[in-house]
């Protein structure tokens, strides 16, 4: 008998607009793969977090070092597995993550702007001003052909969302 050789657990970045349900559904889910999870807000030097609380966005050049430190985190997981939440709302962002790690996949929280809206107006205490959604979803790439993810709609409940999730994940890494 060989002993098994484990499997490369891929890297995950639940991505989506603000208020899509990113740190709920990625904390479940993190939990329930046995994998780290990271909070992208975690990775914002005090400048970015000092602007989008002015209720200013975020510009590229604001993002980079961002993005970088959340690449950083990825390619360190490299195939132990983890989950990272992260807007990653256009393809240019994703495609800076998938630079660290070609393997890399993404979870889109798909809502409606309605549905959204009413979750963020019922969440308190939060750096990012309800009024900056608009220009999330304007801003909002959706995953294309070539990029390894898939699309779960929000609709439910957080476990619901996650079930769907691990469903979703490549070779239904989830379903043990
Ligand atoms: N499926 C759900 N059903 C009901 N409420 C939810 C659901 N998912 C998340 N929420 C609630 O909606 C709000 C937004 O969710 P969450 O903070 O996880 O979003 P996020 O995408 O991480 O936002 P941000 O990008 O601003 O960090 C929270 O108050 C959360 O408790
Ligand atoms: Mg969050």
């Amino acid at each position: 008998m060989t002993a098994a050789v484990p499997e490369p657990v891929p890297v995950i970045v639940v991505m989506g607009v603000s208020g899509s349900g990113k740190s709920t559904v990625g904390g479940l889910l993190a939990e329930r793969l046995g994998v780290p999870y990271a909070e992208a807000d975690d990775f914002h030097p005090p400048a970015n977090i000092a602007k989008m609380s002015a209720g200013h966005p975020l510009d590229d050049s604001d993002r980079a070092p961002w993005l970088d430190a959340i690449a950083a985190w990825i390619a360190e997981r490299g195939d132990r597995g983890g989950v990272v939440s992260c807007s990653a709302l256009r393809r240019r962002y994703r495609d800076r993550l998938r630079a660290s790690a070609p393997g890399l996949f993404f979870l889109h929280l798909d809502g409606s702007p309605e549905l959204i809206a009413s979750r963020l107006a019922a969440r308190m205490q939060h750096f990012m001003p309800s009024g900056l959604l608009a220009s999330q979803f304007e801003a909002l790439e959706p995953l294309e052909p070539d990029e390894a993810g898939a699309v779960v709609p929000v609709t439910g409940g957080p476990q619901q969302i996650a079930d769907a999730a691990l469903a979703a994940l490549p070779g239904h890494a989830g379903a043990v």
